[in-house]
């Protein structure tokens, strides 16, 4: 154990339960980082009211039995001392330091522990919709769910990606005739271009105005539902091209997403009438103005009424709620999902929680699996609204893509490489800043979208980040050192150096919490920190200038490749990609 924070914990329990009796071992000693020290624990103040006694009173006895002062245990790994009120600020000791960096040194993992209890996690996110366009909220869904994705997969879980493509429903009736009035070659090249939106346009507009077709695309509905072989035959060339273009998305964005992982609406479309007899058997669901629904307890609407989760339609007709209570059935009993996470827009909040809840009444998400709704925030323009192009029409992804590339080439554009390198760059520069832009802030919180900002070089952006990587390899390349032979031993004499040492050992606990959590934002924010920290380092402990001492030397080069290795494995599981140099 090298986290800090968890090592104090557990010392400040001890010596709370020798200080004041057993039943204190378990009380959350409040750890956190302190201005005034490495870190102050604030629990003499709380503890001080149960026990009637002054806070500096219970803090300096807690601070004696940690410094041992009353002969127990260990020695401490540091200093405490009280201040103020009853704070309790520890300092930790260089030797302790040095020797956890010493042990992280040696682990390609750099303390992230692989889970001794592997959980099955299904992750459900991106889903965009077949019959329209993919838009800027399905990318950040898109983002955040892969970069769950990997951190889990890092930790040793199993992970099942589920992309619920909306591939099914009426508007495909109308989709697939259109296909038929234009030509599959000509339909399929629109699709594959990502002209979604206009091909919906058009059948739409034909739609509304032309009864022959309206009828047709009726009649198709009716054939689609019952699954006929030509009519499925025409949704595949739809939907295989729709897909070939989503995954022109997923490839330029480093997704892990394939075809293996898409388990649309479609996939449940045989299952529906199973599950709503299932629940109208139990007397989960019941007949309200001919719909079938839940009403699951807690719910009620502004009158006091209780709300409808409705599984049919009273036209017969299923929607997303049934399709929905489809997809928990069939993660907990066939996939054996310990835990669900649905990454979708935060808009969906009522949805969702309906749909637990009626779940959870039907005995299909038993008590010992957890299903999380991680909710994504709206990207916004500079206007403040949802975010489009400046003309207002929804944007295309693949071209938005393309601009973060020609825009961070542009940032790029004074080095000195050749074309093939600047482009690798500019493409490594240009997804990392989008996608960390979508990462950086709290999942469910709107943010605007704006290309300068995620593309400076200073800040809490992406390429910053990537940049504090690539600074590091240029070292290691002007010295001639490979990064894996730099091993030490570790000195901490300058404070930048403990600095960065101290803050090494809290890359573990950062990627921990943004599994637990599912909050991608908090490892960020931990990779921003500890690139500052570099900074400052950088700043106050020259590396390869002449008359560095040998041992100094090579304690900064450890330092540099332990913090290397941090950060361009944390960059990872976030899904950014590093570029060699920039
Ligand atoms: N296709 C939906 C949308 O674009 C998202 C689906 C999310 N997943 C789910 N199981 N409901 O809003």
């Amino acid at each position: 154990m090298t986290d800090p924070q968890l090592v104090l914990t557990e010392r400040v329990q001890q010596a709370l339960a020798a200080a004041f009796g057993a039943e204190y071992a378990t009380a959350d000693p409040l750890i956190r980082p302190s201005q005034f020290a490495d870190y102050q624990a604030n629990v003499a103040m709380s503890l001080s009211k149960r026990l009637r006694r002054a806070p500096r009173e219970v803090a300096q006895e807690i601070a004696d039995r940690l410094s041992g002062a009353s002969g127990e245990g260990r020695p401490f790994p540091g200093t405490v001392e009280v201040s103020g009120p009853g704070f309790l600020n520890i300092t930790l000791s260089d030797d302790w330091i040095t020797g956890q960096v010493a042990e992280l040194l040696t682990d390609p993992r750099a303390g992230v522990p692989e889970t001794p209890s592997p959980q099955t996690v299904v992750i459900d996110y991106s889903a965009p919709n077949a019959a329209k366009e993919m838009h800027v909220g399905h990318l950040r869904t898109t983002i955040v769910g892969d970069a769950l994705v990997r951190v889990h997969e890092h930790l040793g879980n199993r992970v099942v990606r589920q992309n619920h493509l909306g591939d099914w429903g009426t508007p495909f009736g109308m989709l697939i005739e259109h296909l038929l009035d234009i030509g599959e070659e000509a339909a399929v090249a629109q699709l594959e271009a990502g002209e979604g939106n206009a091909y919906y346009q058009a059948a739409r507009a034909k739609f509304d105005s032309d009864p022959e077709f309206n009828r047709r695309a009726r009649a198709r509905v009716v054939t689609l539902q019952a699954e006929e072989p030509e009519t499925m035959r025409l949704w595949h060339i739809f939907m295989d091209a729709t897909v070939r273009y989503f995954n022109k998305v997923y490839t330029q964005l480093g997704v892990t997403l394939t075809d293996a992982d898409i388990a649309g609406e479609s996939m449940y479309n045989p299952m529906l009438a199973q599950v709503c007899d299932e629940l109208q058997e139990h007397g989960i669901a019941v007949i309200s103005d001919g719909a079938l629904c839940v009403f699951p307890p807690g719910f009620t609407g502004r009158e006091g009424q209780p709300l409808p989760f409705m599984i049919r339609k009273s036209d017969g007709g299923y929607g997303y709620a049934t399709t929905d209570m489809a997809t928990i059935r069939y993660r907990v009993q066939d996939l054996k999902a310990d835990r669900l996470l649905y990454v979708i827009g935060a808009t969906q909040a009522l949805h969702m929680s309906m749909l637990y809840a009626s779940a959870r009444m039907a005995g299909w998400l038993p008590d010992h699996v957890s299903a999380e709704h991680v909710q994504i925030g709206s990207v916004l323009g500079s206007d403040g609204k949802m975010f489009k192009t400046r003309s207002g029409e929804s944007i295309k992804l693949l071209d938005l893509l393309a601009e973060a590339e020609t825009r961070a080439a542009a940032v790029i554009a004074e080095r000195d490489y050749d074309e093939a390198t600047r482009a690798e760059i500019a493409h490594a520069v240009g997804m990392g800043a989008v996608k960390y832009a979508d990462l950086s802030v709290g999942h469910d919180s709107e943010y605007v979208f704006d290309f300068d900002r995620m593309l400076a070089l200073t800040g809490n952006t992406g390429p910053y980040l990537q940049y504090a990587t690539a600074r590091i390899r240029s070292i290691f390349r002007k010295g001639g050192i490979d990064p894996a032979e730099a091993t030490g031993p570790i000195v901490l004499g300058h404070p930048a150096e403990r600095a960065l040492a101290l803050r090494l050992l809290g890359f573990a606990p950062a990627v921990l919490e943004m599994a637990e959590g599912s909050v991608p934002h908090k490892l960020a924010a931990y990779l921003f920190e500890t690139a500052s920290t570099l900074t400052t380092f950088y700043e106050h402990c020259p590396v390869l200038k002449e008359g560095v001492e040998p041992a100094t030397r090579a304690s900064r080069l450890a330092l540099l490749a332990l913090t290397l290795r941090v950060l361009g494995t944390g960059l990872d599981l976030l899904g950014i990609p590093v570029p060699e140099r920039m």
